[in-house]
C-alpha cells in the first residue's frame, strides 16, 4: 500500500514538521506516549510536537491528538500552541483516538467499529466528518475530553473483560467446568458479546498493560483510586505463575530440566515481544534453573534482544527434542497443525503444558500427552 500510493503521488514522507503543517489543512499528531517507572505516560514528544507544529501555524488547521494520551490533554495541547503560536493563529484541537490491533492494523484501519471524533468547534467537526466520510463506518462526534476518556476506558474494559475469564477459569479448573463452554454461553448474550473472553495466559503487548496503568494514574492523579483496574493487573499477572506452577507440578523439580516453550510473541500474527506474557515466562523458568529451550514463528529476533540464557532453536521441532515439557505460550496456527506424533517421539517425556487452550484435551491424552491446559 505504502508503495503504491508513493508511486501514485498521494503518499509523501517528509522530515520536518513544517513540510506537514504547511501541506495539510488536518494534522495528526500520532507520536509514542511510553510509560514512564511510575505508570504515567510521558507526553515529552506530545509537548514538542505541539510547540513545534506552532511555531509554523500560519492559516486554519485541525491538530489532531491520535496518541493514546490522558483526558484533559487536549486543553494542554490547545494552550501550548496557543502560547507559543503567532497572535492571531487560528486552529483547532480534536481528539480522534486509534483502535486499530497489531496484525491486522489496515483492515482495523478500513473497517472500523466506531470512529470516535472529540471535537468544539463546527469547523474542526465538519472537516473531520468530510475525511472519513469514504469509509461508511459508525461515527461519534462528541467533546474532547469524551473522546480522550473512551480510548482508555475501552482498553482497560477489554483487559478487564480477560481478567474475568481468567479467574472464571480459575474456578472451572477447580470445580470441572470448561471455560471454553462457559465462554460461549456468556458471550451469546448480546449484552456481553464474545469477544476477548479467551482464557489463557493473560494480556501482553503494548497497549493493554501501558494503558491499564496509565488509566490507573491519570485516576489517582484526580484522587480516585480506580482499585478495580489495580486488581485487572494483579490477576493478569497471577495467571502467568498459575501457569509456572502447573509446569512444576508436572514435573517435580524445574531445575534441570529441559522445557520447550512454543511461542514468543504477545499474540499470534506478530514480531511483538512488548510486555509478552511468554518472555516472562522463559525468563522465570530460566531463573528457576531449567534448560529453555524457545520458538516462535515471527519472534526470535526481537525475543534475542530482550532475552538471556535461553536457547533459541532452528524450528519447532527442534525446540522439543529430548525435552521434559513443552509450555505452550502464543497460539499460532503453526503450532496448532504441528505434527503431534513426531513431537511425542522427540521428547524425553510427552507433557504439554497449554496455555492457550489451543488443542483438544480428549484428543492430547488419546495421542499419549499428560496435558493441561486453562479453565477445563
Ligand atoms: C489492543 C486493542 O485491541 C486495540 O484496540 C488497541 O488499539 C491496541 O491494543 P493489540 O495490543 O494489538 O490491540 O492486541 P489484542 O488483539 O487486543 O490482544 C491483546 C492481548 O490480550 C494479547 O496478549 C492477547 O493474547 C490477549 N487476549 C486477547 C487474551 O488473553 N484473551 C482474549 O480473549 C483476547
Amino acid at each position: 500500500m505504502v508503495a503504491k500510493n508513493r508511486k501514485s503521488k498521494r503518499l509523501k514522507f517528509g522530515s520536518t514538521i513544517q513540510q506537514a503543517v504547511e501541506f495539510g489543512e488536518v494534522v495528526f499528531i500520532c507520536v509514542g506516549t511510553p510509560p514512564l517507572p511510575s505508570g504515567a505516560p510521558d507526553l515529552s514528544a506530545i509537548d514538542v510536537v505541539s510547540r513545534e507544529i506552532a511555531k509554523h501555524l500560519k492559516e486554519y488547521r485541525v491538530i489532531v491528538e491520535k496518541s493514546t494520551v490522558p483526558v484533559q490533554t487536549g486543553e494542554k495541547v490547545k494552550t501550548a500552541i496557543q502560547k507559543y503560536a503567532k497572535p492571531g493563529t487560528t486552529f483547532d484541537v480534536v481528539s480522534n483516538p486509534e483502535f486499530l490491533r497489531e496484525g491486522s492494523a489496515v483492515k482495523d484501519a478500513f473497517s472500523p467499529d466506531r470512529i470516535v471524533i472529540g471535537a468544539e468547534s463546527d469547523r474542526a467537526k465538519e472537516l473531520m466528518l468530510q475525511l472519513y466520510k469514504p469509509l461508511k463506518a459508525k461515527t461519534i462526534v462528541t467533546d474532547i475530553k469524551s473522546a480522550e476518556l473512551i480510548k482508555h476506558a475501552s482498553n482497560s474494559f477489554l483487559a478487564l473483560k480477560i481478567s474475568f475469564i481468567n479467574c472464571v477459569a480459575n474456578i472451572c479448573e477447580i470445580s470441572g467446568a470448561n471455560v471454553i463452554e462457559v465462554a460461549r454461553g456468556m458471550g451469546l448474550d448480546s449484552r456481553i458479546g464474545p469477544g476477548f473472553l479467551n482464557a489463557g495466559l493473560g494480556y501482553g503487548g503494548s497497549c493493554f498493560p501501558k494503558d491499564v496503568d496509565a488509566f490507573v494514574d491519570i485516576a489517582a492523579r484526580m484522587g480516585y483510586d480506580f482499585h478495580l483496574l489495580r486488581e485487572v493487573q494483579r490477576i493478569n499477572q497471577e495467571q502467568r505463575e498459575r501457569f509456572l506452577k502447573k509446569i512444576e507440578q508436572e514435573l517435580w523439580v524445574v531445575r534441570g530440566k529441559k522445557i520447550a516453550v512454543w511461542g514468543l510473541a504477545f499474540k499470534p500474527n506478530t514480531d511483538d515481544v512488548r510486555e509478552s506474557p511468554a518472555i516472562k515466562i522463559c525468563a522465570a523458568l530460566r531463573d528457576a534453573g531449567a534448560k529453555v529451550r524457545a520458538w516462535d514463528p515471527k519472534g526470535m529476533d526481537r525475543a534475542k534482544e530482550v532475552l538471556t540464557g535461553v536457547e533459541f532453536c532452528a524450528d519447532m521441532y527442534s525446540a522439543v527434542d529430548g525435552a521434559d515439557c513443552l509450555a505452550l505460550c502464543t497460539e499460532w496456527d503453526d503450532f496448532k497443525n504441528a505434527d503431534l506424533a513426531e513431537v511425542k517421539k522427540l521428547m524425553a517425556h510427552p507433557t504439554v503444558i497449554d496455555g492457550r487452550n489451543l488443542w483438544d484435551p480428549a484428543t492430547m491424552t488419546k495421542k499419549g500427552f499428560t496435558y493441561r491446559s486453562v479453565g477445563r
